[in-house]
């Protein structure tokens, strides 16, 4: 038996004025799509927006049903979403933002697994990085270089080969 080890580089970042400019359009435009989260169930909204590799930029935000396990994450609607209308246009970086309904203040909220996953075969496809900005803490944020960083064990679609 060997112990293995796996280092994980990180930026993080204290408050939104710290990111680059771009990242805060970003950011911005996540924020604004909140309320177009439909989560009667859950009243937790979650917004993903998408930079395209052609400057585009695609938000999508968590959409639930009542029978639960039928809606979908924000990050994986955004991500289904320029797939969808721009297929073969590389995503450049995601950002992902939560608050409860109502709420005006952002919550930490990381990728779920399957999300993470979606995200990391968009970006394997791709051969591209993509990278991830979510909310850390009270104030800060987290960016990754690439969302491969966030599940470094994965299903590959080798395995079905
Ligand atoms: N949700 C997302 O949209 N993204 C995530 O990564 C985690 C959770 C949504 C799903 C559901 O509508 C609500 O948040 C509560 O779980």
């Amino acid at each position: 038996m060997k112990r293995e080890r796996i280092l994980l580089e990180y930026d993080s970042f204290d408050n939104e004025n710290q990111l680059p400019e771009e990242s805060r359009e970003l950011l911005q435009k996540a924020v604004d799509s909140l309320e177009r989260a439909y989560s009667p169930y859950s009243r937790f909204q979650v917004a993903a927006s998408v930079r395209l590799a052609n400057g585009e930029i695609i938000c999508g935000t968590n959409q639930e049903n009542a029978a639960y396990p039928s809606g979908l994450c924000a990050e994986r609607t955004a991500v289904f979403y320029a797939g969808s209308a721009f297929p073969g246009i590389a995503m450049e970086e995601i950002v992902v933002v939560a608050r409860k309904e109502g709420g005006s203040e952002l919550l930490p909220a990381c990728p779920c697994g399957g999300c993470r996953q979606v995200m990391q075969e968009a970006e394997s496809r791709q051969q591209h990085p993509i990278r991830l900005i979510f909310r850390q803490e009270k104030t800060g944020f987290i960016r990754l270089d690439s969302v491969s960083q966030s599940l470094p064990f994965r299903f590959d679609p080798a395995s079905l080969a």
